[in-house]
């Protein structure tokens, strides 16, 4: 199946735009930090409705792409990020896509409501339209009858929930996530997983998720995008054409062993090289 094939699902079109039209796209965006070259010439393209991840090995630029993609951080001069087929000019990005960051923390003296409605109210959303438009969603969200308790009561799965209905609650059509399931344990992460993927066939928004999780980047993903060791580049971009719904035990089927070896295969190549570079 190519690319293109899997965007024709119906599942993953948004509203009545053209299935495949480009949400978000990276052209040629390459970044230094000083002496530290982090990203180069990065160009991809993140197709409407899409959910599109992006792995590789610690400390390869996922989270320096992360932040330029969401407006916090500019590309080197000659890069650019372009939204809804719009080059977006310096400073532009900020506040046009909602973001999870990689600790993403919530504040204690704060409600699971108040936390929820956080980025809202910072945008200027009337408080009490941002809470009742919460409080239905609470249900979505796993998070009914505990509306009103305090983050230190909840576990973590819980905490990393009310995170991202605060990202949901910021209505964007483009949500970028840094790790968001990194501190959980296997099994709580993988009920997340399939969770996120319901959610996200129902509140329809165009995805990108860094993980560094090789069986959570293919499992959610309708295209896996590989980076490779720093400086930071695009070495595969793979469509996954795996059916959705997914359930758990997709991850033992033949079909993802197969995309899995062939993912595997570039980022151990792309480790090795981050490893060998720490031993100079
Ligand atoms: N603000 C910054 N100042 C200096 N160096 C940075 C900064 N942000 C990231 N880096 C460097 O850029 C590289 C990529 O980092 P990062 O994007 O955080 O990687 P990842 O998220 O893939 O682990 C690392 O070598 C990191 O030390
Ligand atoms: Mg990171």
């Amino acid at each position: 199946m190519t690319e293109a094939a899997g965007l024709l699902d119906p599942h993953l079109t948004v509203g009545t735009a053209p299935a495949g039209r480009e949400k978000l796209g990276l052209r040629g965006v390459s970044r230094h930090f000083g002496a530290v070259h982090a990203l180069d010439r990065i160009d991809a393209s993140i197709p409407e409705g899409a959910f599109v991840t992006l792995i590789g090995p610690s400390g390869c630029g996922k989270s320096t792409l992360f932040n330029i993609l969401a407006g916090l951080l500019e590309p080197d001069p000659g890069g650019s990020v372009a939204l809804d087929g719009m080059v977006v000019p310096p400073g532009g990005l900020l506040g046009r896509v909602a973001f999870m960051p990689q600790r993403d923390l919530l504040l204690p003296w704060r409600s699971v409501l108040d936390n929820a409605i956080l980025a809202a109210e910072v945008q200027g959303q009337p408080k009490k339209e941002a809470r009742a438009l919460a409080r239905e969603m609470a249900r979505d969200f796993g998070l009914a009858g505990f509306e009103d308790h305090f983050p230190q009561q909840l576990s973590g799965g819980m905490r990393q929930r009310v995170a991202l209905m605060r990202t949901f609650l910021f209505d964007r059509d483009v949500m970028l996530l840094d790790e968001p399931f990194g501190a959980l344990d296997a099994l709580t992460r993988s009920l997340m997983q399939r969770w996120l993927l319901d959610i996200w066939s129902r509140y329809r928004r165009t995805i990108v998720f860094i993980t560094h999780d090789i069986d959570e980047a293919i499992f959610l993903a309708d295209r896996v995008l590989v980076m490779g060791a720093r400086p930071g580049r695009i070495r595969m971009d793979r469509a996954i054409d795996l059916p959705r719904p997914r359930a758990a035990a997709l991850i033992t089927a033949p079909e993802f062993t197969a995309i899995k070896r062939e993912l595997l295969e570039v980022l151990e190549e792309e480790s090795l090289k981050t490893f060998q570079a720490g031993q100079r």
